[in-house]
C-alpha cells in the first residue's frame, strides 16, 4: 500500500494537443511514480471562445489520448489520471479518465460546472465512480468540483483511499480548501493544478499552480510553487485513508446524525 504518487504540474499551449501529450510524458520519464494525476483539459488548454471552437478539440474518452499513454502506462507501470475534453455524439463534457498498466480504467464526467464552462459543455451525468486496483481505490474529481464537500464525501464512503482531483484553478481558495476535505473524510487527495495565463477573444485566465499532495487528517505533504511545471511526487501509505477514527470514540462516518441534516 506505499506507493510513489504525485502530479505534473502543467503550461499547456491551448490547441497543441500532440505537444502537451509530450510533454507530460518527458516530465514524467526520468521518474519511477506509481500514480499520477495530470490537470484539467490538459491536452487543450481552457479558454475555448465557443461550443464550436470545443467541438473541434473534444474526442472520444476512450479515445486517441488514453491510447497513447496507455502505451506509456503499461511501459512505466504506472497508473495516470487526468482531463480532457470529451465527446459523446453531441453531447461535450469536462471528462478526466484513469488508466493504468492494464490499460483503460474508466471516466469522471465533471459534474461541477464553473462559470463560463456552463455555455459550452454539457453538465456530468455519471455520478463519482470509485475505481479499483489491487492496490487502492479512487475517486476522481475536476477543479470547482472542490467547492462541494458531497462530491469528496460521495468518494470517501465509497471506500477511496485517495482522490484524483484535476485542476484548473483560478480562485484562491481550493488548496486550502482540498485540507479540510481531507480532515473531514480522512482521504489523500492530489491536486494537479496547471500553471500561466490564458487570453483569448474576451476571455481571461491566470492558473494558480499549488499542485499539491494532503494526506488524511489534512497533513500537506508536498505543495508547489503557484508558477513552476514539472512533476512533484512523494512516497505515500495509502493504508493511513482506512481509518476513520479521529479519536479512538470518534468514528468521521459513523458519527454522522444523518437525521438532522436537512439534504
Ligand atoms: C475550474 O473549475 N476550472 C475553475
Amino acid at each position: 500500500m506505499k506507493i510513489r504518487a504525485g502530479y505534473v504540474q502543467l503550461r499547456p499551449k491551448f490547441g497543441k494537443v500532440k505537444e502537451n501529450i509530450e510533454k507530460v510524458k518527458a516530465l514524467l520519464e526520468p521518474h519511477e511514480i506509481h500514480l499520477v494525476v495530470l490537470p484539467e483539459l490538459f491536452t487543450t488548454g481552457y479558454a475555448f471562445l465557443s461550443r464550436e471552437e470545443l467541438e473541434k478539440y473534444a474526442e472520444p474518452l476512450p479515445g486517441p489520448t488514453v491510447e497513447e499513454l496507455c502505451e506509456f502506462a503499461r511501459r512505466k507501470n504506472m497508473y495516470i489520471a487526468g482531463g480532457i475534453a470529451e465527446r459523446d455524439g453531441d453531447r461535450i463534457y469536462n471528462s478526466s479518465f484513469l488508466l493504468g498498466p492494464n490499460g483503460y480504467m474508466g471516466k469522471y464526467r465533471k459534474i461541477h460546472l464553473f462559470y463560463e464552462e456552463k455555455e459550452i459543455f454539457d453538465p456530468g451525468d455519471l455520478g463519482f465512480p470509485v475505481f479499483e486496483t489491487p492496490d487502492f481505490k479512487a475517486g476522481l474529481l475536476i477543479c470547482f468540483d472542490w467547492l462541494f464537500p458531497e462530491a469528496a464525501r460521495t468518494i470517501a464512503l465509497k471506500g477511496a483511499h485517495i482522490i484524483l482531483h484535476s485542476a484548473n484553478l483560478v480562485l484562491p481558495f481550493c488548496q486550502d480548501a482540498m485540507i479540510t476535505r481531507s480532515i473531514e473524510n480522512r482521504i489523500f487527495i492530489i491536486t494537479a493544478n496547471r500553471v500561466g495565463e490564458e487570453k483569448r477573444g474576451d476571455k481571461e485566465y491566470a492558473f494558480t499552480g499549488m499542485s499539491q499532495i494532503v494526506a488524511p487528517g489534512g497533513r500537506l505533504v508536498l505543495r508547489d510553487s503557484p508558477r513552476r511545471e514539472g512533476a512533484g511526487f512523494a512516497k505515500i501509505n495509502l493504508k493511513e485513508a482506512e481509518d476513520k477514527h479521529i479519536t479512538p470514540e470518534n468514528h468521521i462516518f459513523e458519527d454522522r446524525r444523518r437525521e438532522f441534516y436537512e439534504l
